[in-house]
């Protein structure tokens, strides 16, 4: 597509994706607008995927399933269950949408890869869930830094199926997409320390329910290891909290329960203006 619109028009300033891949950045991190709305629950077609791509999940997920029970939540476990979640390839987007619109009214949006913020906090706002549908390549099965199917959907999707961080994550959209300032910084943090890499204490003790520790064999296997700060939830402690992308996490926070979280996000949005 690229050679071709180059071809036609020799002149065209190059696009953002254009531009990294010039500057051998990964086209795949660079965040980019909606052009209109996306597909979303039964209107997604699901693609047909080479055998290799099937093998990448159907490595990742026995992969991850094997060091999981034990340290992920209850919650995401029946999440997985829930969602028909097997090796037996990448599941449609579709029946994904489905099998969340039933349990917490959640659907599933395909998109193009990483989203500008203000797009991915307007679907998020409406319980719709952007996901992409493509996976990370055989070379990429420890580590990509792109977003892919793997994450999005084995990492995230379970833990919407959970009544009380299903409405949190609504909320969470809602109050993004006003938020100003650092409140951004804040919010940023807090889906940090929650959505992507959140514990919480069980009655069996401390589990893991963040998706990016959920789709991490590394993740998975440090975040429960005595090398982590655990640090009791507290929304204005979080907020506080810097964190890095690229290395592993060395302070996390747990919650009491997800009511917890919807108890102090509620609160919290509420007295900076923020609450829908
Ligand atoms: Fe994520």
């Amino acid at each position: 597509m690229k050679d071709s619109l180059n071809e036609l028009h020799p002149t065209a300033p190059l696009s953002a994706y254009e531009k990294a891949v010039e500057e051998g950045v990964d086209p795949r991190c660079i965040p980019q607008y909606l052009d209109g709305p996306v597909p979303v629950g039964s209107d997604i077609v699901k693609p047909v995927y080479s055998d290799q791509h099937n093998e990448n999940w159907k490595h990742l997920f026995n992969r991850q399933m094997d060091l999981l029970p034990g340290r992920a939540g209850e919650a995401y476990m029946h999440g997985v269950h829930l969602m028909g979640m097997n090796d037996g390839g990448i599941p449609a987007l579709a029946d994904l949408s489905n099998a969340l619109n039933s349990a917490t009214g959640w659907q599933v949006g395909r998109i193009p890869g990483l989203l500008h913020e203000k797009d991915f906090f307007d679907l998020i706002s409406k319980r719709i869930f952007p996901s992409t549908d493509y996976i990370r390549e055989e070379n990429e099965l420890d580590y990509t830094p792109a977003p892919d199917c793997f994450h999005d959907m084995f990492g995230h999707m379970p833990m919407l199926a959970q009544p009380s961080v299903a409405d949190f994550y609504q909320m969470f959209g809602q109050s993004a997409l006003h938020a100003t300032g650092m409140q951004q910084t804040h919010l940023e943090r807090l889906h940090w320390f929650t959505i992507e890499f959140g514990l919480i204490r069980q009655a069996e003790g401390l589990r893991v329910f963040g998706a990016g520790i959920m789709s991490s064999k590394e993740e998975a296997l440090h975040a429960l290891s005595d090398e982590v700060e655990v640090i009791p939830f507290s929304l204005e402690t979080v907020i506080q909290q810097e964190y890095e992308v690229w290395n592993l996490q060395p302070t996390l926070f747990a919650l009491d329960s997800f009511d917890q979280l919807v108890d102090e996000f509620r609160f919290w949005s509420s007295k900076q203006g923020l609450a829908a």
